[in-house]
């Protein structure tokens, strides 16, 4: 069955005392049944102490980025072992912000999704055109191309836990959203693209989330299309009435 998600990316904001009381407000508000799975992926420092609030509440926890190594000599690096290891469920693979900033490659990045499946960490595999990309109306061939090189060497049951995000670069923390119509144009072309490889059940059973400036007040219309399952939320997560809001949003 497919899942619905809501993904909190804090990127790299809050201290310690302000991520403990956002923490508390999420597992607290989410005591309840959900809509969707809640899952929050706040900076690695504060990933353990969000493990202990999800032991005692319904949110799922996830990693912002792994190393695409093992283990051993990699100064600054976090594992895929380290994660498993305080039961971190889910990890973001291949951000835009990581693939510009941090040179990130569909290389590396395919090992990465590699590692966290070893582990039982399902990636948040996110992919999106630029700007120019979509102007240029190469958006299409942009993505296929980011899914092809990152995730379409697993074989189906790897594939089975990953979750697809579409985040249009241009998006992302602009104030810009996708229309809803763009969000299903481009979901519709990563469901096809799945159930090309993979076959239709797999693709009907496929997470797709979509981010870029989703909020409150977009994202009823947002996850009302036929194929947006929730989304990878960036700033609005930062605000806890907020994210409950659009985790109510279904
Ligand atoms: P914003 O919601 O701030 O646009 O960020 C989206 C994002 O990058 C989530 O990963």
């Amino acid at each position: 069955m497919r899942k619905k998600i809501v993904a909190g990316n804090w990127k790299m904001n809050k201290t310690f005392t302000e991520a403990e009381e956002l923490l508390a407000y999420i597992a607290e508000s989410i005591e309840k049944e959900t809509p969707c799975e809640v899952v929050t992926c706040p900076p690695a420092v504060y990933l353990e102490m969000a493990t202990d609030f999800a032991m005692e509440s319904n949110l799922l926890v996830g990693a912002q980025n792994v190393s695409q190594f093992e283990g051993g000599a990699y100064t600054g690096e976090i594992s895929a072992a380290m994660l498993d290891s305080i039961d971190v469920n889910y990890c973001i693979v291949g951000h835009s912000e990581r693939r510009k900033y941090f040179h990130e490659t569909d290389e590396m990045l395919a090992q990465k999704v590699n590692i966290l499946l070893d582990y039982g960490i399902n990636p948040i595999f996110c992919c999106g055109e630029q700007l120019g990309e979509r102007e240029k109306e190469i958006h299409f061939g942009v993505v296929r191309s980011q899914l092809q090189n990152g995730l379409f060497h697993l074989n189906e049951s790897e594939f089975h836990n990953v979750v697809i995000a579409y985040e249009p670069v241009w998006a992302i923390g602009t104030g810009r959203t996708a229309s809803p119509e763009q969000a299903q144009e481009m979901h519709g072309f990563i469901r096809s693209l799945v159930t090309e490889k993979y076959g239709k059940k797999v693709a009907d059973d496929t997470t797709i989330l979509y981010g870029g400036s989703c909020n409150a007040g977009n994202a009823r219309e947002l996850f009302s299309q036929e194929d947006v399952d929730g989304g990878l939320i960036g700033g609005a997560s930062l605000k806890g009435e907020e994210f409950i809001k659009i985790v109510n949003s279904f």
